[in-house]
């Protein structure tokens, strides 16, 4: 398998969801500096994504990549010098197919001269896109597939530098069915060290509906994986939107939350100059921040569900579980769930610890949430005591 370079969930800001491809050295760098001065770096978000749109729309003379003059003025290795002198790491998008999903240039059939390249700039962390992935006669769909993201992950690996690979596979089989994409996760985590799942979570420009029922289809779709993640190897239910116009702060929070209980990568998206009070303690909540990055490394499994909620639990290090109860309705309720049924160690009392709140209770064995807001989500950090 490709080299164990991440053994907690990969953290940090990707400009996609909020800027597309409004990108630029400026852009990329005040966020950098936001990330530095929010303390957000410092709590666990330390690598700085370039997304699609990086790219002149020609290869250079040697066949090399060229970042597009007029949004990268310095060059790509200078963005990455800039984000290693704040203490962040670099990351960079790329596709295994001939072309981007913006048409820049893909890396099929370049794979070990890109990967050098990206080497050369002292990139930390890879993106690889699956669009414009041609059709090879006598090979599935999946064989293809299989075969590009198998040669960039050889290519990345013999550059000698440690560079996090993020697979997007399996986002591109996503409605062939679950066996094709339970396979497909099979070998994107032999490949790399996090795939995509489920869909793009919702652009900035989109509706609050559509940008909420995003997160709930990833929520859906990431959660029904536990068992194919593996400590080191990660799903990625894609990008936090805290921050975002059009998100209730209980809908930052439950994305958060339930993000931080399934194990997923933290990788905000939004304008970090001017994060809100309530989203950046959203983002920069250490209680969950710890649950995410819980040494176990163990997604969340649910435990309980019906059509408008959801329970899941998590066994962390220490032997406490996180445990998120999630209100999908509409309206108000109240969530429980038994200690048994959540997994816990039988005790006769359970110290619910509510890491948002911050509020503390004992219970001699529901696990139970009052009155949990719409769209809410209550996580607690339940101690057998
Ligand atoms: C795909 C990916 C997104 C983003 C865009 C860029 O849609 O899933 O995360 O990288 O391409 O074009």
């Amino acid at each position: 398998p490709y080299p164990h370079l991440a053994p907690t969930p990969p953290m940090g800001w990707n400009n996609w969801s909020y800027y597309t491809c409004g990108i630029s050295e400026q852009v990329v760098l005040d966020n950098a500096r936001a990330l530095v001065r929010t303390g957000l770096a410092a709590k666990g978000y330390d690598t700085v994504t370039v997304d699609d749109c990086w790219m002149s729309r020609q290869r250079g003379p040697k066949g090399e990549l060229v970042a597009d003059p007029a949004k990268f003025p310095h060059g790509m290795a200078y963005v990455g010098q800039q984000l290693h002198r704040m203490g962040l790491k670099f990351g960079i998008y790329e596709d295994v197919g001939t072309l981007t999903c913006e048409k820049y240039p893909g890396s099929l059939g370049r794979f070990p001269q890109d990967a050098q390249l990206f080497a050369q700039w002292k990139v930390d962390y890879v993106k690889a896109d699956g669009c414009n992935v041609p059709t090879v006669p006598g090979h599935s769909k999946e064989q293809t597939y299989r075969d590009l993201y198998g040669q960039m992950s050889d290519a990345l690996r013999a550059t000698g530098r440690p560079m996090t690979f993020s697979v997007s596979a399996p986002a591109y089989f996503q409605f062939d069915g679950a066996a094709v994409w339970h396979r497909v996760i099979g070998w994107s985590s032999e490949l790399g060290n996090l795939w995509r799942s489920g869909r793009d979570v919702a652009l900035q420009k989109s509706s609050p509906d559509t940008k909420w029922s995003s997160i709930v289809y990833n929520f859906r779709y990431n959660a029904e994986l536990a068992d194919l993640q593996r400590p080191g190897r990660w799903n990625d239910p894609d990008l936090l939107l805290a921050g975002d116009s059009g998100l209730t702060r209980q809908e930052m929070q439950s994305q958060m939350s339930l993000w931080a209980v399934m194990a997923a990568p933290l990788i905000s998206s939004t304008d970090l100059g001017k994060l809100s009070p309530a989203a950046r303690a959203v983002l920069g909540n250490e209680e969950v921040i710890a649950v995410d990055q819980d040494p176990l490394g163990v997604q969340g499994h649910i435990v309980q569900q019906g059509t408008d909620f959801a329970v899941l639990s998590r066994p962390l290090k220490n032997g406490d579980h996180a445990i998120a109860l999630f209100n999908s309705g509409g309206t108000a309720r109240t969530l429980s769930v038994t200690a048994g049924a959540a997994g816990l160690p039988k005790s006769s009392s359970y110290l619910l610890h509510d890491l948002v709140t911050g509020h503390r209770a004992h219970s001699d064995g529901d696990i139970a949430a009052p009155k949990v807001p719409a769209h809410g989500t209550v996580l607690y950090r339940v101690t057998p005591s």
